[in-house]
């Protein structure tokens, strides 16, 4: 199972927040943040760790280090508020990012900005992006990663319509999906139905 759809009732309670039209950017940014701390934390249940010893003020016991060295991979615009949840989880994250915007009239991503090293420096990368409509960016940006090297890629976005989910699991059947909600449809401009809008617009104020 590919696809992991949050059953908790935070994120259900804040995702109806975030959809909500009257919701002005700046909650709109607060509850991306929240949102995707939440999702973070049920993608992570399988990262690696290594038993070190720790010392509490009584004596010294058991204890885990984080083995993997975890990248943040947002998608400019949108994926950068999903960013500072995220990384206060886990401050040792590197953040990366992939900008692509996608073409108002194919719906295909275009690239414009890529600044990763030659070679990986990060054995998970998170892709951060609130919106998998056709799914072409998320795929796009998998594709960006599986070539510069880095051995496992998972999704963290709030939204899905059918159509992305399919997409991004056909061209990646080994990327987890973790989702807020798997939404109804894509209308003919490729806007999630229901979804929340433009992600990125409502952010940064800029509908
Ligand atoms: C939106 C959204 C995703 C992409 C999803 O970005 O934030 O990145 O579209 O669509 P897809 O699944 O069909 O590829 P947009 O191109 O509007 O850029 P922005 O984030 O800069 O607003």
């Amino acid at each position: 199972m590919t696809v992991h759809i949050s059953r908790h009732p935070l994120v259900a309670h804040k995702l109806t927040r975030i959809r909500d039209s009257s919701t002005e950017p700046k909650k709109f940014r607060e509850l991306i943040r929240e949102i995707s701390a939440l999702l973070t934390y049920e993608a992570t249940q399988d990262l690696g760790v290594d038993p070190v010893r720790v010392t509490t003020p009584l004596e010294e016991t058991d204890g885990s280090d984080l083995a993997e060295k975890v990248g943040l991979v947002p998608i400019l615009r949108a994926g950068l508020g999903m960013v500072e949840g995220v990384w206060e989880l886990m401050p040792s994250a590197e953040v990366w990012h992939i900008g692509l915007y996608r073409d108002e009239e194919t719906f295909r991503p275009v690239e414009y900005y890529n600044k990763l090293p030659v070679t990986p420096t990060v054995a998970v990368c998170l892709v951060l992006d609130p919106m998998l409509a056709t799914g072409g960016s998320a795929v796009a940006t998998v594709d960006i990663l599986k070539r510069w090297g880095v051995g496992r890629v998972k999704f963290v976005g709030l939204i899905g319509a059918p159509e992305g989910i399919t997409n991004l699991e056909e061209h990646h059947p080994d990327v987890p999906i973790h989702l807020a909600a798997a939404d109804e449809r894509l209308n003919d401009r490729a806007f999630i139905v229901p979804g929340l809008g433009d992600a990125g617009d409502r952010q940064f104020g800029t509908a």
